[in-house]
């Protein structure tokens, strides 16, 4: 794993305290998109962090398995979703039986993984007609101060061109839903919540704090009462293999 992908291992408590949830519709659109009930469903969820998604699996009534590789979201996992089982590894080598799951889920964890392992371990740990499904949560960039927000972090982290995400091959063909929602909370979490990326969490402590001085002295005149609106798009893409 590279530093980036382990760097939320430090952090866990501020990710599991500030990241957002994922709403009610998206969890819909997976039962709708794999053809099948999440209530009695033989779920992994992968790369399952502090159990943000594992949690609301469970809600929905799957017989839910966490796999996480790294330490620190690991035992920020057990310690708020002690009643779900949770084993350690990745995506790149599933610690999990052949045929055994109706439904592989990859919140916002895809991406770290390496496709040429995690698609065929994808292909044999779902059993035939099982699914699966990777969604993350983007910030809703036709909203103005949120756009604004996200050129300021491009130029500061000198990302060039646009970040196309691609879906893999080898797993037939993908379905895509966006769901649009939001969360209202204060200034101070919202900060914190953009803190909680791994693009910060590698970057060091000065420059960081440098960066959100910044940030909350252009924020604080947008959002008087202290209150921000985040807004965001879950895009969620489903294969059935
Ligand atoms: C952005 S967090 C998402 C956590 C959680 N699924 C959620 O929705 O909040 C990404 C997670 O992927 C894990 N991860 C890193 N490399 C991975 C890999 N190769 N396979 C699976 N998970 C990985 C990280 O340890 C981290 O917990």
């Amino acid at each position: 794993m590279t530093t980036r992908a382990r760097s939320f291992d430090a952090a866990a408590a501020l990710y599991a305290a500030h990241r957002p949830g994922y709403p009610p519709a998206l969890f819909d659109a997976v039962e709708a998109l794999a053809g099948r009930p999440l209530a009695g469903a033989r779920v992994a969820d992968v790369g399952a962090g502090t159990g943000i998604a594992t949690g609301l699996l469970r809600e929905r009534g799957a017989e839910v398995l966490a796999v996480e590789p790294g330490d620190g979201m690991a035992a920020e996992f057990r310690r708020t979703h002690p009643g779900i089982p949770i084993v350690r590894g990745d995506g790149d080598r599933l610690p999990l039986a052949t045929g055994a799951f109706d439904l592989l889920t990859y919140a916002q964890a895809w991406h770290w993984t390496d496709p040429a392992r995690s698609v065929p371990e994808a292909r044999r740990v779902l059993r035939p007609g099982g699914a699966l499904a990777m969604w993350w949560n983007d910030t809703d960039v036709t909203v103005p101060w949120i756009a604004e927000q996200e050129e300021r972090l491009r130029v500061f982290f000198e990302v060039k061109g646009e970040s196309r995400r691609t879906l893999p091959e080898g797993l037939g063909e993908f379905t895509t839903r966006s769901v649009t929602w939001s969360r209202r909370i204060t200034l101070d979490d919202h900060l914190a919540n953009l803190a909680s990326h791994s693009a910060f969490l590698v970057l060091g402590e000065a420059r960081t704090r440098a960066y959100f001085a910044g940030e909350r002295e252009l924020l604080n005149p947008l959002f008087p009462d202290g209150i921000v609106e985040e807004q965001y798009v879950v895009n969620v893409s489903v294969a059935v293999v």
